[in-house]
């Protein structure tokens, strides 16, 4: 059975998308199979990925139940890379599914059959708690949340720990944190420093012991279609996310006997 991990962090611009693009294709490289969903109509996972035509449909299409995820998705230029791609009109589902019946089980039920083909399934969200990250939330089996090293890096945590425990007692009772991971760190920075310092003597083992740096050559790569890992990995940052791997194959083992 895949493992469903969904990135979430309603604030935008705090690494989501790196994350999601950089731990699915970490992932791929140590030979897993891996489907990563964009779910997020800016489509940032997809044309960082090299994909700038979903002719044959985007995850739009399976939300509004047009297609189902094996119409949709795509083999990445990265063996064992599956992508479930995103465009535009996936704004128009926000809007469209207000009166949908079941509107909140729609991902969960499109994956379902699909569990046995993938290790790992990968869902970049949306920077809003709409209907889209609900049906994330529902779906995943737990969640990671990037967290940016700037000053309010926890405005809005409590916001998505309440949002994952309400999802918890309603649609997903074993619904969990998998980690928090903090990112575009600058260890010369002493505000870097000081919001990690805070939110590990906050949130404890949950945050993840790796930490993402800030790194050029992370912010180059998505306009040349490509993971940092392929793009340059012997930087920095294509490290830290292998490392982002390692720890959290390590972390799922102890997640499976708790
Ligand atoms: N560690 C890093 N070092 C340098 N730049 C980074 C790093 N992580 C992300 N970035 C850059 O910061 C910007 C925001 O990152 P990203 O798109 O991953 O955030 P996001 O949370 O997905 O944003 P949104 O909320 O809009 O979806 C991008 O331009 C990205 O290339
Ligand atoms: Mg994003």
């Amino acid at each position: 059975m895949a493992l469903t991990v969904l990135i979430s962090n309603q604030k935008g611009g705090v690494g989501k998308t790196t994350t999601a693009v950089n731990l699915a294709t970490a992932l791929a490289a140590v030979k897993k199979k891996v489907l990563l969903i964009d779910l997020d109509p800016q489509s940032n996972a997809t044309t960082g990925l090299g994909i700038y035509s979903t002719k044959n449909g985007s995850t739009y299409d399976l939300m509004i139940q047009s297609k189902n995820l094996n119409g949709i998705i795509l083999q990445t230029s990265i063996p064992g890379l599956t992508l479930a791609p995103s465009n535009i009109n996936l704004i128009g589902a926000e809007i469209e599914l207000v009166q949908a019946e079941n509107r909140e089980t729609i991902l969960r039920n499109a994956l379902f059959q699909y569990n046995k083909r993938f290790d790992y399934i990968i869902i970049d969200s949306p920077p809003s708690m709409g209907i889209l990250t609900l049906n994330g939330l529902v779906a995943a089996d737990g969640v990671i949340v990037p967290l940016q090293c700037e000053y309010y890096a926890m405005e809005g945590l409590n916001y998505l720990i309440n949002s994952v425990k309400r999802v918890k007692n309603s649609f997903n009772p074993t619904l969990r944190i998998f980690g928090i991971l903090l990112t575009m760190h600058d260890k010369r920075n002493a505000l870097s420093l000081s919001v990690e310092n805070d939110v590990r003597t906050t949130m404890g083992k949950q945050v993840f012991n790796t930490v993402i740096p800030r790194n050029t050559r992370i912010s180059e790569a998505p306009s040349h279609g490509k993971p940092v890992l392929i793009y340059d990995v012997k930087c920095v940052g294509a490290c830290a996310y292998m490392e982002l791997a390692k720890e959290f194959l390590e972390r799922q083992k102890k997640w499976q006997i708790n």
